[in-house]
């Protein structure tokens, strides 16, 4: 018989299944059952606690995925995990249709840290875009007329999975599955602020970019890229959108990506992050803007609920206790540099690009899959993107000697399997 675990400490519900099935028939329902749209990756994990989730059978592994940008705070930090159940056992679930203090509360607070004047609560960071595309469409319509409609985007950037988001997303394999596309996006190559300019017309609504592409391989604007969209939409009165959903909440040091260059955007997408865990987006707006859209315009049942508000709030005073942001960019720029220096003691590194705890590993030869199949069986996870490039987007708790343990793992991995 199951002891009663502490509902703190222990994944209740993950031991409860576990005695009910072997971790194969768990992996059996999930082939059966589950819509086939992830190629799983082995092993089950069945716990995490700061920077490592655990395996089935107790093995650790340092996480620097961190559920993709989305962990900041780490896995289960013990003030997020007493907030949430405390909010959990007060009030949930209201629906929108009533206030509800967590949510007018996390507005304030996420518009003193950015500047930004009012907020659209969601979901996941789909959502997140997918409101500041329709903001955009509506504030150019009401400023300039129906015509002005468009939206320019970048190749090879990624705003999610709906059908906006999925329009604004500028890479095809994602889109041409579902063609037709939402009409009015047009699409320039990252950093070319020569072909920014002649994509701009009466016409354009708005520009939606990540400051640093996440999903494509960690891609960094360039100053001058972001400043030519900023006065570009100024002289068209384009709205300028920053896709903040993997960037912000402080991944890079700041924030959010756009202080470092002090850029504002107009409409600012955040996700990921926001909820250490939780489920939950934002649309943030500032200007004229921030007052388009009216009720019946737009809604979420869910978006900013009193639990998910609770714990995105939480999130925030952990990064502001702990010195997270801070932390970020110190152990970012240690972590670049051990990587930089295992580049000339000839591992397969082209680059090392990126800030804070967002980093991307350029590789000189076709290796970043097997590199992490192999960092896997050593205990380190890490996210390949296409054949060249590894993703690394921890917590931002990170220490040196965890950067330390995974560099050590890295370089064995290359020196041993691909020298
Ligand atoms: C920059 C960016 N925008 C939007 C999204 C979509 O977020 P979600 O999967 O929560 O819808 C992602 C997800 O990876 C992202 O990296």
């Amino acid at each position: 018989m199951l002891s009663t675990p502490n509902p703190i400490h222990a994944p209740y519900q993950v031991y409860y299944l576990l005695a009910m099935y072997s971790a194969d028939a768990i992996r059996a329902l999930d082939h059966q059952w589950v819509m086939g749209t992830y190629r799983r990756q082995e092993p089950l994990f069945v716990r995490g606690e700061g920077a490592y989730v655990y395996d089935s059978e107790g093995n650790a592994y340092l996480d620097l995925v961190a559920g993709v940008a989305v962990c900041s705070v780490g896995h289960c930090h013990p003030k997020l995990v007493r907030r949430i159940c405390e909010q959990a056992g007060t009030l949930m679930h209201l629906s929108n249709l009533y206030l509800t203090a967590p949510q007018a509360e996390l507005a304030k607070k996420l518009c003193a840290l950015s500047g930004m004047e009012s907020v659209f609560f969601v979901n996941t960071g789909a959502e997140a875009c997918e409101t500041g595309l329709k903001v955009a469409r509506k504030y150019a319509r009401n400023c300039k007329g129906s015509d002005a409609y468009e939206i320019i985007a970048l190749e090879g950037s990624f705003h999610g999975r709906t059908m906006g988001a999925v329009s604004a997303t500028g890479q095809p394999q994602y889109q041409e599955p579902f063609a037709p596309l939402v009409p009015g996006f047009r699409h320039v190559p990252r950093n070319d602020s020569d072909a920014l300019k002649q994509a701009f017309s009466e016409r354009t609504a708005a520009v939606m970019m990540e400051p640093i592409q996440g999903e494509s391989g960690i891609h960094p604007l360039s100053h001058e890229f972001l400043k030519t969209a900023r006065d570009l939409c100024d002289q068209y009165g384009a709205l300028l959108i920053f896709d903040e959903v993997q960037t912000g909440m402080g991944r890079t040091g700041e924030w959010f990506a756009w202080q470092h260059d002090h850029i504002q955007p107009d409409l600012m997408a955040l996700a990921k992050g926001l909820g250490g865990g939780f489920p939950i987006g934002a649309l943030l707006a500032r200007g004229k803007a921030a007052k388009t859209l009216v009720p019946g315009d737009h809604g979420s049942t869910f978006g900013g609920n009193a639990l998910a508000a609770t714990a995105a709030m939480t999130v925030i005073e952990i990064i502001e206790e702990e010195g997270l942001r801070q932390n970020a960019e110190a152990i970012g720029n240690y972590f670049r540099a051990l990587l930089c220096a295992l580049k000339d003691q000839g591992c397969p590194i082209q680059e090392v690009r990126g800030r804070g705890l967002m980093i991307g590993v350029g590789l000189s030869q076709p290796v970043a899959r097997e590199t992490a199949k192999h960092a896997l069986k050593k205990g380190l996870l890490v996210n390949p993107v296409g054949d060249h490039t590894l993703r690394i987007v921890p917590p931002l708790i990170l220490n040196e000697s965890q950067v330390n343990q995974a560099v050590a793992i890295l370089s064995e991995v290359w020196k041993n399997e691909f020298n």
